[in-house]
């Protein structure tokens, strides 16, 4: 193995009862010096992070994988590079979001973890051994979940439960229309839905239907047989999260009164990701009875602190597909991206 510099220049801030653990000088992690996803990235010997005051390192026990971590990693669409994460390659060499591992050092300012903690969240880098993540975007792991349960929970869970609850303002007894129902947004959205009283109707391929089915939705609709948007129902509530429909087509299975939340969706275009999508559903609603709208979801630990319960209290459970030992990372990405994961993907540091 190579060696590299570490992937973070912030300022080294250990608590001075650091365990052995936290100062070894190096650890394996998948490293990227260039935009690219399975051709861009290796394992190898780097520097550990360092924390800031506010962070906590983790000993990393699985990571996980989807969309956003990959666009992250590709640097497209273009506009995220104008975002801060860098121009001409990723500013973090180190990607991952989703993680799951136990507290082996805290910051100077952090006041809610101690070293041993088990928890879960979002990290500066989880295909590691060693991960740096800001307190504020942790939460200890639900207790009746593994680690690599609690790997595929954040990224995920925080838009479904934000979409549905913040933005739509989900009431029970609401029909909801979920598109993109089988992958790692939508198998929290249709749980948080039925928990919050919905009436949820899941919208996924042929393969996927018995899964949505099997997660709570009261009805499936293939989107490879029949058209959601036909005129014959229409629900109180979209969730789109999948297939980038135009809003025109959304419009036609929105109740006249109700809410289209536009989540995302794949194959935009390079440069802004069909965000002209959102923009105009958002001017459009300014001019009609039916409220069309977007969101970027919060990461923030208020919000984990509510997925854990509806972990913990058995509302929802996460949908765990392929379990990849971190040297496979490129496999696992082509699963991605080839449509075949069910849920989500998680990405193990042990076996490395
Ligand atoms: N706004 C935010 O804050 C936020 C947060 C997280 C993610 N996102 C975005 O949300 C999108 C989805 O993320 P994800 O992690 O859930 O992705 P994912 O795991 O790949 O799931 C994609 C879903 O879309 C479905 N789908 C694909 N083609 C479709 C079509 N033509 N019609 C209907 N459904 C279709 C898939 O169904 P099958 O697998 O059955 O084909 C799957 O259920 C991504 O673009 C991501 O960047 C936004």
């Amino acid at each position: 193995m190579e060696e590299v510099t570490g992937s973070s220049d912030r300022v080294e801030s250990l608590e001075a009862s650091e365990p052995a653990a936290a100062t070894s000088r190096t650890m394996k992690a998948m490293v990227q010096s260039e935009y690219g996803t399975a051709d861009a990235i290796q394992l190898l010997e780097i520097g550990m992070p360092d924390i800031a005051a506010d962070e906590v390192l983790l000993e990393v026990h699985a990571g996980g994988l989807d969309r956003g971590t990959l666009h992250l990693m590709n640097g497209q669409p273009y506009l995220i590079r104008l975002m801060g994460y860098g121009l001409r390659a990723p500013k973090n060499s180190v990607p991952g979001l989703d993680v799951a591992g136990t507290v082996v050092a805290i910051g100077a300012e952090v006041t809610r973890f101690q070293v041993g903690d088990d928890v879960f969240g979002i990290s500066n880098g989880s295909f590691a051994e060693f991960a740096s993540a800001p307190e504020d975007k942790l939460a200890l792991k639900p207790a009746n979940l593994s680690l690599t349960e609690a790997a595929v929970v954040a990224v995920s869970s925080l838009p479904a439960l934000q979409g549905l609850r913040d933005v739509a303002r989900l009431q029970a007894g609401q029909s909801v229309l979920v598109v993109g129902a089988s992958g790692g947004v939508g198998t929290y959205a249709v749980q948080i839905a039925k928990s919050l009283g919905a009436e949820v109707t899941g919208v996924a391929s042929s393969g996927k239907l018995d899964l949505v089915r099997s997660i709570g939705a009261d009805h499936v609709i293939d989107y490879t047989r029949e058209d959601f948007a036909d005129g014959e129902r229409h629900y109180d509530v979209i969730l789109d999260i999948g297939g980038r429909s135009p809003v025109s087509r959304l419009r036609r299975a929105l109740a006249p009164r109700g809410t289209l939340v536009i989540v995302g969706g794949e194959g935009g275009g390079r440069w802004t990701g069909g965000i002209g999508r959102q923009l105009w559903a958002m001017t459009l609603s300014l001019f009609i009875r039916q409220r069309l709208t977007t969101f970027i979801s919060k990461e923030t630990y208020v919000d984990l602190e509510v997925v854990k319960g509806l972990l913990e209290g058995g509302e929802i459970t996460p949908t765990l597909d392929e379990t990849f030992a971190i040297d496979r990372l490129p496999e696992a990405i082509d699963h991605l991206e080839s449509g075949h994961a069910r849920g989500k993907i998680a990405i193990t540091v042990a076996s490395a």
